[in-house]
């Protein structure tokens, strides 16, 4: 299975299809919001229907009721990995899974269900004056992985820098996907916590989240196949 995921931040359907008629063999692609939101779910049903895996990156993050019914919906959809907040908290993730198990196809495998734990542009001071935790981020992002791991969960997006001590605290079984991947001497861009994947592999990272260092290269496909190579 690939372990690198290649976000699909475009902002319409002909792009991605331009990107993705590159690769001639099908590859682990993450649709998050911006595109579900221009394009509904059907860019999803299209491009698996070309073959390609998909991570459903839509972060849900309601009640626990509403989470089940949203979650039994994207199941439907027949993707590979959909997310949740933990900070929802044990119940909503465990409602999550159920939406999961309920709304998948017979005879389909379910989707993994991954939570996402303090997300990477939040720093220490904002975690603590205004989200209102104390302590330091690492230790939240644990504390989430942990409840993650109680309610069923297959494991976690979380930083390079956090799949380690996440990796020691769940099991080595726990899933660790991770953006704020760049190549060495690409451009940081917006990410502030940046890392090779040679560093990712090194840390114990299961799968790599990787869009501007591919889809902004002169040759996506060689890039990609690179980072495998190194992932692998
Ligand atoms: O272009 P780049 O490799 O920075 O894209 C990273 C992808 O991972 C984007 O789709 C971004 O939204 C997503 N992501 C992230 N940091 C998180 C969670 C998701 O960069 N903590």
């Amino acid at each position: 299975m690939s372990r690198t995921i290649i976000a699909l931040d475009f902002s319409n359907k002909e792009q991605v299809l331009e990107f993705l008629r590159q690769f001639d063999e099908p590859v682990y692609v993450k649709i998050g919001m911006e595109l579900t939101y221009a394009c509904g779910l059907d860019i999803v049903k299209e491009v698996k229907n070309m073959g390609h895996k998909i991570f459903l990156d839509l972060k849900l993050h309601d009640i626990p009721n509403t989470v089940k019914g949203g979650m039994k919906n994207l199941a439907k959809l027949g993707v590979d990995i959909v997310n949740c907040h933990c900070a929802g908290g044990i119940e909503m993730m465990k409602a999550a899974k159920q939406g999961i198990l309920e709304g998948t196809p017979e005879g389909q495998q379910p989707a993994k269900l991954i939570g996402v734990t303090v997300l990477t542009s939040t720093s220490k001071e904002s975690m603590n004056e205004e989200l209102g935790i104390p302590g330091e981020v690492i230790d939240t992002v644990i504390h989430y992985a942990k409840n993650a791991k109680e309610a069923g969960l297959d494991g976690v997006v979380c930083s390079v820098h956090e799949a380690k001590a996440i990796h020691e605290a769940c099991g080595d079984d726990f899933l660790t996907v991770t953006p704020g991947i760049r190549l060495a001497g690409n451009s940081v861009d917006d990410q502030k916590r940046v890392a090779t994947p040679e560093f990712a592999k090194e840390q114990g990272c299961d799968m790599i989240v990787v869009g501007r260092s591919i889809t902004k290269s002169e040759d996506p496909k060689a890039t990609y196949k690179a980072i495998e190579e190194v992932m692998e």
